[in-house]
């Protein structure tokens, strides 16, 4: 059977039905899925109670799996999921599901930039391809992940503006997101993974041939600018990409999948009263085939 794909927003979101995810796919299923996600950015898959082995091996139909940094950093003792591939995207203290992060918990704290516009993984030399959210528990109000179409943004700017931002290349690092909000207690041996990444501001999807603005809260510079030029700059580029006619917000149910592809989309989290309720969503991510960057500045910028 094939699947069917309603548009929520045109050429952005659609709402994927009529496919099973809690058993394995076809590859004309699996096919279909991808085309979706190159016709719209953002999938939204209601109704499909996974377990985390079956959002896995979901993941997998679509490419190589990441391994999230909060993962990684954790000890191997806090971590919820023994798999690094299963991002816990929840506010239990250290996976221990009979209490939330206290207030002032650093991992809660590392994990408030997630309400900054960001593609995730963008501080890596190889930023995230698609991302895959999926609901378990949900508070009573807020916290909707929101998206913004990065294709739709880059359309619109003027031909200066399109000239402008062509060849620029941006330094990204967790650093600068953790910046943005005030944090700066990371635990040590992870400078490795603090260092800058370049990525070019402009990029086009591998399949499509759509230019899109590869903009993060993850950019502390760009490659031959001043800082505070850049940073400037940066964010007048990011309110003109996140206006709201560029903007879905995801209002979540017990049950749904999202997935959306980081070359061509921003998101971010928005608030609920973590301290009161829980929220418990699973993540895995793709590798970001096409973002690989091989310029002469990248020496630069890792020296
Ligand atoms: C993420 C993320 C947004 C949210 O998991 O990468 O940005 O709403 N999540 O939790
Ligand atoms: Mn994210």
């Amino acid at each position: 059977m094939s699947i069917n794909i309603r548009a929520v927003q045109q050429g952005f979101v659609g709402e994927v039905t009529a496919i099973n995810l809690c058993a394995p796919i076809t590859q004309a299923q699996a096919d279909a899925i991808e085309k979706g996600m190159d016709d719209y950015a953002v999938l939204t898959f209601p109704g499909q109670p996974m377990t985390d082995e079956q959002q896995v091996a979901f993941t997998r139909n679509f490419g190589q799996l990441e391994i999230t940094l909060a993962g990684q950093m954790a000890k191997p003792g806090e971590r919820r999921f023994q798999q690094l591939e299963l991002g816990d995207i929840s506010n239990y203290a250290n996976g221990d599901t009979s209490r939330h992060y206290a207030r002032e918990d650093k991992k809660r704290l590392y994990a408030l930039a997630n309400r900054l516009w960001h593609s995730d993984a963008s501080f890596r030399a190889v930023g995230a391809g698609y991302t895959l959210l999926h609901a378990r528990v949900v508070p009573s109000k807020g916290a909707d992940t929101q998206f913004a179409d990065m294709r739709a943004a880059y359309d619109a700017l003027s031909a200066a503006d399109k000239a402008e931002v062509e060849n620029l290349v941006c330094e990204h690092s967790i650093v600068f997101s953790r910046q943005a909000i005030g944090f700066d207690d990371y635990n040590p041996g992870f400078d490795e993974h603090l260092k800058p990444v370049p990525h070019k501001l402009v990029i086009t999807h591998p399949k499509t041939g759509r230019k899109s603005l590869y903009l993060s809260s993850h950019i502390g510079g760009i490659v031959g600018w001043p800082v505070p030029e850049a940073r400037a700059f940066i964010r007048d580029l990011t309110e003109h990409a996140t206006q709201p006619q560029f903007v879905y917000s995801h209002k979540w149910q017990v049950g749904d999948l999202v997935m959306w592809d980081n070359r061509t989309v921003m998101h971010r989290a928005t608030r609920f009263d973590d301290l009161k309720e829980v929220r418990d969503l699973r993540r895995t991510s793709l590798k970001g085939i096409g973002l690989e960057v091989k310029l002469p500045q990248a020496e630069a910028v890792a020296a």
